[in-house]
């Protein structure tokens, strides 16, 4: 009975996925779980690790002291922590900035270079920003590079066919990201946590991410961090199994997730980027400016101007997602021989296809 209904792709993930992922009319919010404003049975606050760093320590990377974080967990998900905006005022601005402007830069890879020469996807963000800054808000103009980005990938280079990592395709890992991470994982218990492979999905209003779990790390027994910036989205956390009816969400600018524990491996999707009533504005979050100057040894440094405008206009429409894992367990290498675990048969377009638009995509 259940392989029948996983045939159809009409298992209770699917049909979740696909009621919030309509657009007219737009599906009904309602049943959403806002962590900003947490009312809700199934959540519940979260412990963290307040005395593992000081607060100096968090600042340097754009935090608030680990005691004023507002953490929760959730009834049925062991593992599974929610940070609702932890980062200190306007320090989000810096790391919008890396990820639409210094991570798709050459070594990192990103879906541009599967049908483009390394020459043409050497300065995307170069290459875009006198179009954008002449075509303003007409949507007539073709589009640009970076409106045309849809993944990044860092450190270990995941591969989106043969889903998996290797030792081959590496280039390294961007030391600011790796503390950033290195520190919200400590103040989840998860001391020692290293930063090894990163993925950033861009959305834009259309997009949506398709149903999967992230098992191609090696070691399962290391969190996996997601950091959100700009427009909301939805977000479906289901179980071990897609007839587990998944539990709604919204990821706000500035929130983390942390996938631990046997939440780690749950199926998940990114339905839909919620309209944002009010038309083109930026989240309430990513209009505040730094509030103290940054110091020489500070992580964050201050966002130019000239810079943010197209990182603002970017995001009136768009959201920005990064995944961070560690792919091995400390001590660990890959094993010696890491055959494809795609079937021989699979008709080169599709993998072609695949690799293009990173996980399973509508746009
Ligand atoms: C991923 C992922 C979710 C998101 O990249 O593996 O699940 O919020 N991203 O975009
Ligand atoms: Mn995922």
């Amino acid at each position: 009975m259940a392989a029948s209904i996983v045939e159809h792709g009409e298992d209770a993930f699917r049909k979740l996925f696909k009621f919030y992922r309509r657009r007219n009319p737009p599906p009904d919010f309602s049943e959403v779980i806002n962590f900003s404003k947490p009312c809700n049975d199934k959540v519940f606050p979260c412990e963290l690790n307040s005395t593992s760093l000081s607060e100096d320590d968090v600042s340097k990377v754009g935090l608030q002291p680990i005691k004023d974080w507002r953490a929760f967990g959730l009834h049925g998900y062991p593992g599974f922590i929610f940070i609702s905006n932890p980062f200190l005022p306007g320090s989000q601005q810096f790391w919008v900035k890396q990820c639409l402007k210094i991570y798709p830069q050459k070594p990192n890879v990103c879906n541009l270079d599967m049908h483009m020469s390394s020459v043409d996807t050497e300065n995307i963000w170069e290459r875009s920003i006198d179009a954008i800054q002449r075509k303003g808000n007409r949507k007539r103009e073709p589009k640009t590079l970076l409106e045309k980005l849809r993944w990044v990938t860092l450190g270990y280079h995941y591969d989106w066919n043969s889903k998996t990592y290797s030792p081959e395709h590496y280039t390294p890992f961007p030391k600011e990201l790796q503390s950033l991470s290195h520190k919200v994982a400590a103040a989840c218990g998860f001391s020692g946590f290293d930063a090894e492979a990163g993925i950033l999905n861009y959305y834009r209003s259309d997009s949506s991410l398709g149903i999967h779990v992230d098992e191609s790390e090696l070691d399962h027994t290391r969190p996996l961090l997601s950091y959100s910036f700009g427009q909301t989205a939805v977000f479906l956390l289901g179980g071990t199994k897609r007839e587990d009816r998944p539990t709604a969400l919204f990821m706000h600018s500035g929130d983390i997730m942390v996938m631990s524990g046997p939440s780690r491996l749950h199926y998940h999707a990114v339905p839909c980027i919620v309209p944002s009533p009010a038309g083109n504005v930026l989240p309430p979050g990513l209009c505040q400016r730094l509030e103290t100057e940054v110091q020489d040894e500070d992580v964050i440094q201050s966002v130019c101007q000239e810079d943010w405008d197209i990182c603002s206009w970017y995001l009136q429409t768009s959201r920005v997602n990064v995944t961070v894992r560690q792919v091995l367990a400390s001590g660990q290498s890959f094993p010696a021989t890491q055959t494809s675990q795609m079937s021989e048969e699979e008709p080169q377009m599709i993998k072609k296809r695949k690799s293009e638009s990173g996980y399973e995509r509508d746009t």
